[in-house]
């Protein structure tokens, strides 16, 4: 930087000269030379006062830089001290949060109710994937390349095109590969899958854009729709401790044929208004396993056919507890969590 007043310049190269040599570098934003500077200022003629003042302000931050330069890079050899900030043989840490503080998150230990209940009626459990590809994401689940359909799974894809799953039927394939053993062997296949999924979703009271699936699948000889409604209806009369009104109506997956939507009776607190389409909250998709799905995983669907489906954990949860708004539960918010521990 030059400056414009001579008796600024002259302090200027004075204490960068300085500088090199002080082992305390910012002992030189208290060199007197500095201070006189600023005592010059308060004497000034008005007319000066500003661009004087602007320019020693400016020397007093290319010199607080300067030090900031030295000391960083003393800083960087310095060594890190990485031992324990307590005596770890003392039991009660002091500072520190203990276990007995902490609790399960609501949604974790609804899920392992629901896979317990799927356990008792014969289902194995297998965790499904936070990052997936495109084969799994659509083409072993019958999407065709550039179907429409694709656009209802709009997620997120890193540059290297993984992808955060949209749904937990990215597993469908592996687990069908998995246990198609057990057809051989004359027992189905039987697996519920839960897993955390993504969304490019417009957020509301219902809506998350990340989201809990859980994925069932199930294959056998002789495999039919009435299997399907009666299995969704024991674990919902299990989940909630009590019969709910359902209902099935016609939808469209690829990857299922015939495919439904399955709802159950919306909780009063979750009601808007008190129309007809609000009583009813769609609760997952389901159907017959599309015999292309069946294929791609090796297994001959004019022998085996199945059924699948996929339901939102968050969904089942708002429903049981009537809690009002699915954003709950990524708050954070203590008063909301510590009611589930
Ligand atoms: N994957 C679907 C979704 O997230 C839900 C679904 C529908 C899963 C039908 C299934 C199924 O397995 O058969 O929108």
């Amino acid at each position: 930087m030059t400056y414009e007043y001579p008796e600024i310049a002259k302090v200027a190269d004075e204490l960068h000269a300085k500088l090199k040599d002080l082992a305390d570098k910012k002992s030189v934003l208290r060199d007197p030379a500095l201070k006189s500077l600023y005592e010059q200022l308060k004497n000034m003629p008005q007319e000066h006062r500003g661009s004087f003042g602007k320019e020693v302000n400016a020397l007093r931050e290319e010199l607080t830089a300067a030090t900031e330069i030295g000391s960083a890079s003393a800083n960087a050899l310095q060594s890190i001290d990485v031992t324990a900030p307590f005596d770890v043989n003392v039991k009660k840490k002091p500072g520190l949060i203990g276990p007995e503080a902490g609790g399960v998150h609501p949604l974790m230990k609804e899920q392992d109710y629901i896979v317990d209940i799927f356990n008792r009626m014969g289902f194995n459990a297998v965790e499904s994937r936070q990052i997936d590809d495109d084969y799994h994401m659509f083409t072993s689940v019958n999407f065709p390349e550039d179907h429409p359909a694709r656009d209802d799974y709009d997620t997120f894809v890193t540059s290297e095109g993984l992808i955060a799953p949209a749904h937990t039927s990215t597993m469908q394939n592996r687990v069908l590969k998995q246990y198609k053993e057990n057809l051989e062997r004359g027992e189905p296949i039987a697996v519920v899958i839960p897993g955390r999924v993504y969304r490019n979703e417009d957020i509301d009271v219902t809506h998350e854009h990340t989201f809990n699936q859980f994925e069932g699948v199930y294959v056998n000889k002789g495999v039919n729709v009435g299997n399907l409604v009666a299995t969704l209806k024991a674990f919902l009369s299990e989940y909630f401790g009590q019969e709910l009104k359902a209902k099935l109506q016609p939808f469209y997956f690829p990857f299922t044929e015939p495919s439904f939507e399955f709802a159950i009776e919306r909780p009063e607190v979750l009601r808007k208004g008190n129309s007809e389409a609000d009583m009813w909250l769609e609760l997952l998709g389901c159907g017959m396993i599309h015999p292309n799905v069946l294929k791609m995983a090796g297994i001959d669907p004019e022998i085996y056919t199945g059924f699948a489906w996929g339901c939102g954990i968050e969904r089942l949860v708002l429903m049981k507890y009537g809690i009002e708004d699915i954003r709950h539960f990524e708050s954070a918010k203590l008063e909301f969590l510590r009611q589930f521990s």
